[in-house]
């Protein structure tokens, strides 16, 4: 795996995952905005607007034995500078997927999480079985981290499993940290992954590009 530390290289990005189905990437976003968006997180967290993480986005039902984060979804059309920031860069990403791997990927959804100590999400995949053809889809996975000073044994590394849609654990999965800056970009019904448990408060930006429905 090739973990770039230049400005986003997206030709080198798009054929990472055109080859793996997957990318890690650090300084995916600028510090000044990385830091305003940890901020901003830190903040909602203290207001009713940050709702516990339900497992799946229709059916919200609180499941702690799942995951134990809080989420709060963004909207572009009320967007802070470093949500713009963030969206104007997810905007250069879905471009380039689309121009080189023609995944008619057209719309995002976005939120902020944030995982108290102790907070894990266990191994899952992000788009649900069954759906509904007419319904967008999630295609994409792009998650961005926002914690500063990090170290290995804060732990809630994402543990990303290479063995594709298989959903035992035997084969080879790799460890991710949250580093503020980075980040992890898959194939959304391809790969199974999970939160390990934080030990620190550790903050996340998810976004999914979802495709169009079939008429
Ligand atoms: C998710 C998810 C992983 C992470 O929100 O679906 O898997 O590392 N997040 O925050
Ligand atoms: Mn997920």
């Amino acid at each position: 795996m090739r973990i770039s530390t230049q400005s986003t290289n997206f030709e080198e990005l798009v054929d990472h995952i055109a080859e793996h189905g997957f990318c890690v990437i650090n300084d995916f976003l600028p510090e000044a905005t990385v830091n305003a968006l940890a901020n901003e997180a830190q903040r909602l967290k203290h207001t009713q607007v940050m709702q516990e993480a339900g497992i799946g986005r229709e059916h919200l039902n609180v499941n702690k034995e799942i995951r134990g984060d809080s989420i709060y979804w963004l909207d572009e059309g009320d967007a802070t500078e470093a949500q713009r920031s963030y969206f104007g860069q997810m905007e250069n990403l879905r471009l380039e997927l689309n121009r080189h791997l023609y995944l008619g990927l057209f719309g995002l959804e976005s939120h902020l999480a944030v995982y108290p100590e102790g907070g894990f999400y266990k191994k899952h995949l992000d788009c649900f079985a069954g759906h509904n053809p007419q319904k967008p889809q999630r295609k994409i996975s792009c998650i961005v981290y926002l914690n500063q000073g990090w170290h290995m044994q804060d732990g809630g590394q994402l543990k990303l499993y290479l063995n594709e849609t298989d959903e035992s654990d035997k084969y080879k999965s790799i460890l991710i940290s949250p580093l503020a800056g980075r980040a992890v970009i898959f194939l959304s019904d391809t790969f199974y992954h999970e939160v390990m448990p934080t030990y620190k408060e550790r903050i996340s930006l998810t976004g999914w590009f979802l495709s169009r429905p079939q008429q």
